[in-house]
């Protein structure tokens, strides 16, 4: 778990550019972390949004399903974040990548790597990915047009032979420097109810030769990351403009068993609500209109829903917990907590803390986020709550005020509240929508093909040794500072 999640989670909402700031406005090393939220940026990434139209002519199969097996547990408490395999090269290999949705890149870490980790904490064994090893392998050259339009141009000294370089910078300080390379990609297409085949196509993804900061020892280190952010360099973007998936994926977070469902495709069933995703904005951004606190509207100020560089609602199921504007978290605080008066608040490691002996589902309210096209987002006790311990439970929303200067006013939902719904993004209609659902049951994809639907079911990738970490690690680390919750 990232110590300085806090920070980096504020920082992640922002455009790139200001993201040096952020990150430097790092307090340095905490003494203890409890969020495992990683975001990552390109460098001077405000025009990594580009990239050379591929041939729309499509080719091939035209595939209409992807079957993502999902493992990990997006709980505070548990590992925070959420991983797939994917298989690279031919001969294929396989890696373990963090699944996010706030980044647009596919990276792995290279055997040129020297300070990238071989063993996760996670139990898992990492693989080095070496273009030379791939016969399919090759390196993209900075003239090329991937990395014209991932830089914006041509970078300074390049010609033919000079690879083409990147640099994702995570909020926190660390970094992974490499250089993009091309090679064949399998995933699970899925061809019938719960069952799925081996398809292939070939993705520009970066090859991590360099660590900065605590990377490459992280004890929940993973191969790398897949990003599933809007831009052109995703491999979502990559295989859609090969003709090879729809620009529509959904994923269903499963905070009770772990794992969930992750498919790329149209889902048919179960049916779900949508709300336009604001244009030309660099993440999944909504309207937010607005929000109750067991049926009752809160009176906010219309400023809250504006949207805009540094204010709006963010989607991102690459953050662990959920952060709202010190006005909105206040409010919704004082809400949650108004027939609890009498209840005393512990600061464990800036979160919220309290004793409550009872179920916290019948004993707190629901909230409810009310978004544009009357969608609705139903956030219950139990999930805005996590328990820490024997009748121990801890606020999951946070203060975006005490965060960063420039994150402050932005809402950024992460998998605190997505977490048990099955949540679709469809690029191709700009729309993101969600609904309650039993992520260890199953969904239904449509293959665009046949006009068949498939049923694709949940998934835990199966690990060792991962469950037990963060557990007890925030218990240990309870440092108890009795305080009133607004003044924490
Ligand atoms: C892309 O960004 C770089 C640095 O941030 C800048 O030098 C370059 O001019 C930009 N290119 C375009 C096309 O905006
Ligand atoms: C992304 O790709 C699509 C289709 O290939 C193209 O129409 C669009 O202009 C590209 N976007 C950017 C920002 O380059
Ligand atoms: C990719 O798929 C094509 C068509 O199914 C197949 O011919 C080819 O061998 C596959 N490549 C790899 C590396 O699996
Ligand atoms: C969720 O679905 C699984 C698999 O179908 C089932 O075993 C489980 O009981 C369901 N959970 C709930 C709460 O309905």
């Amino acid at each position: 778990m990232a110590p300085r999640a806090a920070l980096l989670l504020a920082a992640l909402a922002l455009p790139p550019l200001l993201l040096a700031a952020a990150a430097s406005s790092d307090p340095g090393p905490a003494a203890t972390g409890v969020f495992q939220v990683r975001r990552k940026f390109p460098a001077g990434g405000g025009n990594i949004t580009a990239l050379r139209a591929h041939d729309g002519r499509r080719h091939g199969r035209l595939l209409a399903a992807a079957d993502v097996p999902l493992g990990g547990l997006g709980l505070p408490t548990d590992t925070g974040l959420y991983f797939t395999e994917i298989k690279l090269g031919t001969p294929p290999k396989r890696y373990y990548v963090q699944v996010d949705t706030g980044s647009d890149i596919l990276w792995v870490n290279c055997i040129s790597c020297e300070r990238c980790p071989r063993k996760s904490g996670l139990g898992f064994d990492l693989t080095l990915y070496d273009p030379k090893a791939s016969s399919s392998g090759s390196t993209v050259s900075c003239e090329q047009g991937f990395c014209l339009a991932a830089h914006g141009g041509k970078l300074p000294g390049c010609s033919a032979s000079v690879p083409c370089e990147y640099r994702v910078m995570y909020g926190d300080g660390s970094s992974t420097t490499g250089f993009f390379v091309t090679d064949s990609l399998q995933f699970d297409q899925v061809t019938g109810d719960g069952q799925t085949q081996r398809g292939n196509g070939s993705v520009t993804f970066g090859c991590g030769a360099q660590q900065g900061g605590d990377l490459g020892t992280s004890n929940q280190a993973l191969d790398g990351i897949i990003g599933f952010g809007q831009a052109n360099t995703s491999m979502l973007s990559q295989l859609a403009a090969a003709g090879k998936v729809k620009k529509v994926f959904a994923h269903c977070l499963d905070t009770i068993k772990g794992g969930g469902i992750f498919a790329i495709g149209n889902v048919v069933q179960p049916k779900v609500k949508t709300t336009p995703l604001v244009a030309d904005m660099p993440h999944y951004n909504v309207n937010l209109k607005s929000i109750d606190v067991g049926g009752t509207t809160l009176q906010l100020p219309a400023h809250v829903f504006e949207t805009g560089e540094k204010k709006g609602t963010i989607i991102d199921s690459g953050t662990t917990l959920t952060y709202l504007p010190e006005l909105v978290f206040k409010e919704v605080m004082l809400a949650v907590f108004n027939k609890h008066q009498d209840i005393t608040f512990h600061n464990v490691q800036d979160f919220l803390c309290f004793q409550y002996s009872g179920s916290v589902d019948d004993g707190f309210p629901t909230i409810t986020f009310h978004f544009e096209d009357d969608l609705a987002l139903h956030v219950y006790p139990h999930e805005y709550f996590f328990a820490n311990g024997n009748d121990v439970y801890c606020v999951g929303f946070q203060n975006g005020g005490s965060q960063s200067k420039d994150g402050k006013d932005i809402v950024l939902m992460g998998d605190l509240v997505l977490s048990n719904k099955l949540v679709v993004y469809d690029l191709e209609n700009q729309v993101i929508g969600w609904t309650d659902y039993n992520c260890s049951s199953s969904i239904k994809v449509k293959d665009d093909m046949t006009g068949a639907t498939h049923t694709v079911n949940s998934h835990d990738i199966e690990s060792s040794g991962w469950r037990f970490q963060w557990h007890n690690s925030l218990v240990l680390l309870l440092v108890i500072l009795v305080c009133s919750y607004l003044i924490c």
